[in-house]
């Protein structure tokens, strides 16, 4: 175990690994050359090599050389081939999806050519991608274009018959599947901020990359062998900006960019406010301004932010800009991953403004405190959206990985290391001194602990359980020193768990009830909003199956909550704890019937609706006698309004169990939990956790291993040993199907909470029908339901309703 994390840590540390991830398609040609050229380490294969390549295929052309090429350039450019009539080259392509078309202009005089009055257009596929005239220096035209097809032809035709083209060399490469993606894009523009959904049909030339506040990067610092210019000549006030950087690497996280989409050197240097020019908590904006040729085009905006400024979470509050309209209010990046140094980007899609200019800014948000007040960017990326014209294939094909791995212990050391690195960054987290979170907009705490544990008292359930009168919560107070003394002093010997805003200790109240006592940094009185929201919502939920608040306490600058003790402690060491007896099906399907219900009472019980946002196994918790508890509404927060869909917010929760749709449009609905109990499901069954990066790659994650054999239907392969043979086939059936669409991938696919009860007491009343244990004898008559195999939940439905 130890030296398997040395070796992640080792791994993870590892600059180059990325760059063993190579395209599933590559191509890359030097045009008119007889040879290879080689060009930042790569080899570029001559077009016109003996055997020919075979990559020319119909027109007419020439192969043309720089008789005088410039000292110290690259043999590259040396060589072009220019095209009298429409030709093309054409190559056989492994992967549909998004590729990566990058054009190499550098005009010379030949003896017939002058290449600087070159007038034609570039075609990919019957799509023009690009009208090329008057190129009077070195340029690389880069294109991203979805290409689902076996073949990529691409043409130059010049413009009349006098005309002709050129180009120097060629790339042709797939991208990284997530590079470009259909979810998480908005529009800004006078009317606010929308969705902007289909982003992966679209032809994209880039325009900018900009290495905010650092230095020029080159195809040999990019995976993707892209070229990043430093921000200085586009900033308009030079020195209302400064210059930040880092030595430490970013945290990469599942919810956050990749290191293909930008290199870490870009995520380690920034440009934030200078505060040194003008007084203490004055306010301004960071504004580049980037010049585009052409009106009326749409422009994809990618914004690249990673927090190397801060030195602890949720300081750093700010506002960007697009164009003088709000693209992203308080932006908090801590918050979107609970870690500094994690890189994000986002996609905004804009016109040009008036002018034809696009303008980026950056400033304080009103969230910040004065002292606090600042604001970064790392990296930008302006791409033109090219209109499409032509034959192009748009259907709505699901995208598909066009990368493959090199090796799969390389590749399995990738996802594992990406794994290891987002639970280091947990453990670091929890490991870390608390901090008091700032203001946001609801929420007081982001505790990761369980009111579990082992004990032998008992809670004999309501009899400090404080009943609400007419003065609402108020009679929940409980005296300071009261708690003081149930926790011993807050004793660190009673601790049994910590977040980000404080400790949670073990106590036991002066008529021996045992309590988790969650106490806020003291002093600390930034949350105090959001502590009494959380009091205002969870005094007012009272279920069976969710963990009760007994009390709190506001008093000498203390914030503490108190909540009932639960026995057995969380479902996660039940089930592959070091556990006595392991839970049979029917304990582990009365858990996940009395967690459902507890979440269905949270999402459809309480006036609006309360989202729990951090469903997993060691958030239920058992009793006595194995009744579940839904535990820690530290993250959970009101629901949409009637009038609303969803709740934006900052992405939380916790790895597995993310909603990968919540993740990519950080909009919050209840469909979020449900996705993060379809893993719990699938947890119960094959009691392994939902993320265990000891595991063969594909295995690391449960939620993707568990589908994958649903969809075989052979699921009954990795279900937990203890369970084997135990189970009605005709349940497991049910269960797994019930699972799977829970995690559905876009949440309106899913089902409600209610329907996953539903189902799963079906799935419990399929077993108890037809047992298979032989331990547990049902009498089918004493059933309270239809014994017909006919069945159906809607049934169900209305037996319970009745019951
Ligand atoms: C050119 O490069 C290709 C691909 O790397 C290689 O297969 C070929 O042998 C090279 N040819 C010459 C003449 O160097
Ligand atoms: C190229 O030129 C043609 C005709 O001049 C025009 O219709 C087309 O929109 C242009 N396309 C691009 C991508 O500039
Ligand atoms: C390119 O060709 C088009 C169409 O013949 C013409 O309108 C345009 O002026 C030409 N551009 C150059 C730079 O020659
Ligand atoms: C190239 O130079 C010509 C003439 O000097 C100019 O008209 C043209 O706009 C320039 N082209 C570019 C792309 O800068
Ligand atoms: C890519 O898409 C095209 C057109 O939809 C289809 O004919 C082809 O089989 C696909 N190729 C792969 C590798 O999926
Ligand atoms: C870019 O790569 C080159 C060659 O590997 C290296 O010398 C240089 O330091 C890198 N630049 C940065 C900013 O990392
Ligand atoms: C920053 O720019 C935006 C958009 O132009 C503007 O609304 C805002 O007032 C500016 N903030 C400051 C502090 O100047």
């Amino acid at each position: 175990m130890a030296i398997s994390k040395l070796l992640f840590l080792l791994l993870l540390f590892l600059p180059f690994l990325s760059a063993d991830v190579v395209p599933s398609d590559i191509y890359l040609l030097s045009c008119g050359s007889s040879s290879n050229s080689s060009f930042f380490n790569r080899v570029f294969v001559g077009d016109s090599l003996k055997p020919a390549p075979g990559f020319l295929v119909a027109g007419r052309s020439v192969a043309v050389s720089n008789r005088n090429p410039p000292p110290d350039s690259t043999s590259l450019y040396h060589t072009a081939r220019v095209f009298t009539r429409a030709s093309s080259y054409k190559f056989n392509l492994k992967k549909n999806g998004t590729h990566l078309l990058r054009f190499h202009l550098s005009p010379f005089s030949a003896l017939e050519f002058d290449l600087h009055s070159a007038n034609f257009t570039i075609s990919a596929n019957g799509l023009l991608l690009s009208n090329i005239s008057h190129v009077n220096d070195s340029v690389i035209k880069e294109f991203i274009v979805r290409i689902d097809a076996n073949v990529l032809e691409i043409e130059f035709e010049p413009v009349s018959g006098l005309g002709f083209g050129f180009v120097n060399a060629i790339e042709v490469f797939s991208a990284p599947k997530e590079l470009i993606t259909d979810n998480g894009a908005k529009l800004v523009d006078s009317n606010g901020v929308r969705e902007y959904y289909k982003l992966t049909s679209q032809v994209l030339e880039t325009k900018y990359r900009i290495n905010v506040g650092g230095s020029k990067l080159t195809p040999l610092n990019d995976s993707l062998w892209r070229t990043w210019v430093p921000d200085e000549p586009y900033l308009v006030i030079k020195s209302a900006a400064k210059l930040a950087s880092t030595f430490q690497a970013p945290y990469y996280q599942a919810s956050g960019a990749t290191r293909e989409d930008a290199p870490d050197i870009v995520y380690m240097t920034a440009q934030q406010m200078n505060k040194d020019i003008t007084v203490l908590g004055a306010k301004f904006n960071l504004t580049w301004k980037f010049p585009l040729d052409s009106n009326g085009m749409k422009y994809l905006v990618r914004l690249h932010f990673c927090d190397i400024v801060s030195f602890a979470l949720n300081q750093l509050y700010f506002n960007v800009y697009i164009n003088g309209y709000p693209a992203y209010r308080d932006l908090d990046l801590s918050s979107l991953s609970s870690r500094l140094l994690t890189p994000f980007y986002f996609d905004f899609i804009v016109d040009s403004d008036g002018s034809g200019n696009i303008q980026i800014s950056v400033g304080p948000s009103d969230l910040s405190s004065s002292l606090g007040y600042n604001a970064i960017l790392n990296g930008a990326e302006i791409m033109e959206m090219v209109r499409p014209r032509g034959m192009f294939s748009e259907t709505e094909k699901k995208k598909r990985n066009s990368w493959v791995i090199v090796g799969p212990i390389v590749g399995g050391f990738v996802g594992l290391c990406l794994v290891f690195a987002a639970i280091l960054a947990l453990v670091c987290k929890r490991r870390k001194k608390p901090t008091p979170r700032r203001a946001e907009s609801a929420g007081w705490t982001s505790v990761q602990a369980y009111a579990g544990g082992s004990s032998d008292s008992k809670l004999s359930r309501g009899s400090t359980l404080a009943s609400f009168g007419p003065n609402g919560y108020h009679n929940l107070k409980i005296p300071f020193t009261e708690i003081q003394s149930a926790t011993n002093d807050f004793d660190e010997s009673l601790i049994i768990g910590s977040g980000g805003f404080g400790m949670v200790y073990k106590g036991v109240l002066r008529d021996n009830i045992n309590v988790a006592v969650k106490r806020g940094v003291p002093g600390s009185r930034q949350g105090l909003p959001e502590f009494h929201t959380e009091i205002a919502i969870l005094s007012k939920i009272r279920h069976h199956h969710l963990v009760s608040l007994v009390g709190y306490c506001e008093e000498q600058s203390e914030m503490i909550l108190v909540y009932e003790y639960i026995e057995k402690g969380p479902l996660k060491k039940q089930l592959y704890g070091s556990v006595v007896s392991p839970l049979s099906w029917k304990q582990r399907l009365e858990i996940c019937i009395g967690a459902a219900r507890g979440l269905h009472y949270l999402h459809t019980g309480f006036a609006q609706g309360i989202i729990h946002r951090d469903i997993k196994s060691t958030n239920i918790l058992l009793d006595e006698s194995f009744v579940a508890k839904v535990a820690d509404f530290g993250l959970s927060r009101s629901g949409p309004r009637l009038d609303e869909t969803h709740v934006s917010t900052g992405v939380k929760g916790s790895f597995g169990y993310l909603d990968p749709e919540y993740f990519r449009r950080q909009q919050l609905t209840d469909k979020s939990d449900v996705y993060s109990f379809g893993v719990v499901l699938y947890e119960v069954l094959c009691a392994r956790p939902a993320v265990d990066p000891l595991l063969d790659r594909e295995q690391v994650n449960l939620a993707e291993w568990a589908l994958h054999w649903q969809r075989k239907g052979m699921l009954e392969k990795i279900i937990d040993p203890h369970l084997v043979g135990k189970i009605n086939p005709s349940s497991l059936k049910k269960y797994g199907e019930t699972a799977e669409k829970c995690l559905a991938d876009y949440g309106i696919d899913r089902p409600t909470m209610g329907d996953v009860l539903w189902n799963l007491e079906y799935v419990l009343q399929l077993q108890i029908e037809l047992p298979i244990e032989p331990s547990e004898p049902v009498d089918v008559n004493e059933s309270n339901f239809p014994t017909s195999t006919a069945t159906h939940p809607s049934d169900l439905r209305r037996h319970s309703d009745e019951g």
